[in-house]
């Protein structure tokens, strides 16, 4: 029981330290605040969660897009347009795939869908 109830801790601790990063580091951007700078991220999921339906794929392709962004992996080439290239976040990639671990588990964004 007692086993149970830690395993049950660290998860909800995790769950939680990755819904953190991902407030603090994209929502100012991709939230749903006055002005638009950036697509709403529930629309951005969508086109990573079609094109990389398995979780590890879906992961490493947000991260990479993190790492790197650019116009030739971009997904959303009429967001570019749109909004202008993503700057880069300079995050650390322990940190990045806990970000997309949260973006794929969750649908709550903040704001608006
Ligand atoms: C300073 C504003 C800003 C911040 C902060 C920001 N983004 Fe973005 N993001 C943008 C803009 C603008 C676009 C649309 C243009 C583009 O795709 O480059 C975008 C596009 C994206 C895309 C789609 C890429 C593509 O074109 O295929 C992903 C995925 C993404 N952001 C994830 C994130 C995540 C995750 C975070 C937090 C770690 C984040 N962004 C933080 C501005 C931001």
């Amino acid at each position: 029981m007692k086993k149970i109830l830690l395993l049950l801790t660290i998860i909800i601790l995790n769950a939680n330290e990755n819904r953190t990063l991902f407030f603090g580091n994209c929502i100012a951007c991709h939230g749903d605040f006055g002005k638009r700078v950036a697509p709403h991220l529930s629309e951005v999921k969508g086109y990573y969660i079609m094109k990389y339906p398995k979780k590890e794929d879906f992961i490493k392709y947000i991260s990479l897009w993190l790492l790197n962004p650019n116009k030739k992996n971009s997904l959303l080439p009429n967001a570019i347009k749109e909004y202008k290239l993503m700057p880069y976040l300079a995050l650390d990639l322990d940190t990045l795939q806990k970000i997309a671990t949260y973006i794929y588990e969750n649908d709550d964004f903040g704001g608006l869908k």
